[in-house]
């Protein structure tokens, strides 16, 4: 893979494809990691004297413009950053775009608006993708792929544009593959993951896996009441992915037999409701309960205090350690306690510890912990799970080729 090093970007017109796509409340945004983590490759280029054009997606817009996920707020918070001004464009490839880019001067630099609002970004079709890979590709010299969490999306602005342009790997994605490397090729031991978050679909590829690689893998969140369901609990109203249980209960058999230790939850809070993330009034039925006497009608939102506890003495022998998603509803005060005991197991422990999803990624900065204390804050997350299944990531190979 080329380097920025490697080309000579002065006087060019350089697309950053970046992974901005940060956590919003309204227009708010709460956690501005991803916006800090892709700064450093956008200053080496101002630094350089290109004309730099930042593109990124934001949430799920259905391929047209939609205001609830406009970037507006992240050019000025990229601004802030930086220290200078980010211009931005009211579209992707529009006129406000062609005359942003036509505006720049050496060392200056344009966000354009949600590339997602061009149903060409994320379609399966290849000619429609490749015509919009087309237009990005005539605002721009040269290429740098830097947006690590969108790496596994065979979307047009992350594989179909490097392909038109010269192109070179930033420092965050070369800084993430290189710790991910780490995890596959020359791991320490003992090897611990912890798993959460809401589906157990999306962790089944990477579970099985770790099933051949880890030495311990700690299951909460969400994902955690399809494990009990499967080891015969009821779950009372808890999330479930009852179709799965099956395939849980084959990995539970494959860790016995490679030795590979699973640690389930022993205790849980819960609630008849959802709590409410806006008033983040206290919850008046707050409990925990025992995992396997989890009452009918509530639902599972966080680990209980045993279980946090549990899960931080697996932890503390561990020279390598992979997190993976939020072990309960964090963004309520009253649940999040197991994340919050997982993220200080971590920050307290001597292990080289990869904090990867956004989630779980936001949630060490929002419960306040020193990111510094951690080996490696991850921003993404469905991209390193899916480095860590041994996947082709899409954005890596056109880097590549
Ligand atoms: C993420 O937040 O997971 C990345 O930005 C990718 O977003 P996506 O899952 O909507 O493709
Ligand atoms: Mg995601």
């Amino acid at each position: 893979m080329q380097t920025i090093d490697d080309l000579d970007v002065a006087g060019k017109r350089v697309f950053v494809r970046a992974d901005l796509n940060v956590p919003l409340s309204g227009t708010d945004i709460t956690d501005d990691g991803r916006i800090r983590a892709v700064a450093p490759t956008i200053a080496k280029l101002v630094a350089a004297g290109a004309k730099v054009i930042v593109a990124s997606h934001l949430g799920r817009p259905k391929g047209a413009p939609d205001p609830q996920f406009s970037l507006a707020p992240v050019a000025v918070r990229l601004g802030a950053i930086l220290g200078q001004d980010v211009a931005f464009a009211t579209d992707t490839v529009g006129d406000s775009a062609a005359a942003v880019v036509a505006g720049l001067a050496d060392g200056q630099v344009a966000l354009l608006e949600n590339l997602r609002f061009n149903a060409g970004e994320t379609s399966k079709d290849d000619a429609e993708r490749g015509a919009f890979a087309d237009q990005l590709a005539a605002l721009a010299d040269v290429y740098v792929g830097d947006g690590f969490g969108a790496v596994h999306r065979r979307h047009a602005s992350v594989y179909d544009l490097p392909a038109r342009l010269p192109h070179a790997v930033g420092l965050l994605i070369a800084t993430e593959v290189g710790v991910l490397k780490r995890l596959t090729e020359q791991v320490d031991r003992p090897y611990v993951v912890v798993l959460g978050g809401s589906k157990v679909s999306d962790k089944l590829g990477v579970i099985d896996n770790l099933l051949g690689k880890a030495d311990r893998i700690l299951i909460g969140g969400g994902m955690a009441f399809t494990f009990l369901k499967a080891q015969g609990h009821d779950v009372g109203s808890s999330l479930l992915q009852q179709d799965q249980i099956p395939v849980v209960l084959e990995y539970l058999e494959r860790a016995k037999q490679n030795g590979v230790e699973f640690v389930l939850p022993v205790d849980v809070a819960v609630s008849a409701s959802f709590p409410d993330l806006k008033a983040k009034t206290p919850v008046a039925d707050f409990e925990v309960v025992a995992a396997d006497a989890m009452p009918a009608g509530k639902m599972g939102l966080d680990l209980g205090p045993a279980t946090g506890k549990l899960f931080a003495e697996k932890l503390a022998d561990a020279s390598t350690v992979f997190w993976n998603g939020p072990m309960g509803v964090f963004e309520h005060p009253d649940f999040a306690e197991g994340t919050r005991a997982v993220a200080a197991a971590l920050a307290d422990g001597d292990a080289f510890s990869v904090v990867g999803g956004g989630d779980s990624a936001a949630a060490v900065r929002i419960l306040g912990f020193d990111e510094k204390k951690f080996g490696h804050i991850s921003t993404g997350g469905g991209a390193s799970l899916e480095y860590l299944e041994g996947k082709t990531l899409p954005g890596l190979a056109a880097l590549e080729n």
